[in-house]
């Protein structure tokens, strides 16, 4: 079982990052092994169709979500959607498109939004939800919306907010629990015991 967070901000220590190791630990707490692909990696060349080998960053962050059961997003909201970096990253998935399966299918999706007032986390996960359909992914039941004039986080991670701490932490549980139902449904279609 292994789940990828990818998300952040420029910022190192960011907000958005220490949110989405808060679900990540959640994760790895039910049973999965995890990766974390933050700010400093995801500043990433402009995604390019056109361009047949991206950026060393790129093809590791592609290969990491080639090999996932399950990813968790997580954006600032920038302007009442997710960031340009956050989408740039998403759009480098385009490689995924002839795998079997494509995309992000058969995959659950965690979404995390940070954003300094409520009106900015509710628009902005609607966008992160609305890519991940697209990406033939299921989002998780349950989207964590962070509001960062009220939440912050220590140096070490710790959320100072149980309510936001308990809706990252249902995040990385959902897409853990998601991921074993689904592994556990192929088992038994192929008949395996
Ligand atoms: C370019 C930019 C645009 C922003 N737009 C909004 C916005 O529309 N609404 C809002 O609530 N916060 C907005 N913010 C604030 C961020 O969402 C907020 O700081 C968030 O918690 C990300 O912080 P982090 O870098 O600590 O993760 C914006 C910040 C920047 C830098």
């Amino acid at each position: 079982m292994f789940i990828v967070g990818i998300g952040g901000t420029t910022r190192p220590g960011s907000t958005t990052e220490r949110a989405l190791q808060v679900a990540l630990a959640a994760a790895a707490a039910s049973g999965a092994e995890t990766a974390m692909i933050g700010g400093t990696e995801l500043q990433l060349p402009m995604y390019d169709p056109a361009v047949p080998v991206h950026a060393p960053a790129a093809e590791h962050m592609v290969a990491l979500i080639r090999r996932c059961h399950g990813l968790i997003i997580a954006s600032p909201g920038y302007h009442g959607t997710m960031s340009g970096m956050i989408k740039n990253a998403m759009d480098y998935i385009e490689a995924l498109r002839q795998d079997t399966p494509p995309y992000l299918e058969g995959r659950a999706v965690g979404c995390i939004v940070c954003a300094h007032g409520w009106q900015a986390t509710g628009t902005t996960l609607v966008a992160l939800r609305t890519m991940v359909h697209s990406l033939r992914g299921w989002p998780t039941p349950l989207g964590a919306a962070i509001n960062s004039a009220q939440t912050s986080f220590s140096e070490d991670g710790a959320c100072d907010d149980a309510g936001a701490r308990q809706q990252l932490q249902i995040v990385g549980r959902q897409v853990v629990d998601f991921a074993r139902w689904r592994l556990s449904s192929l088992v038994m279609a192929s008949g395996v015991r």
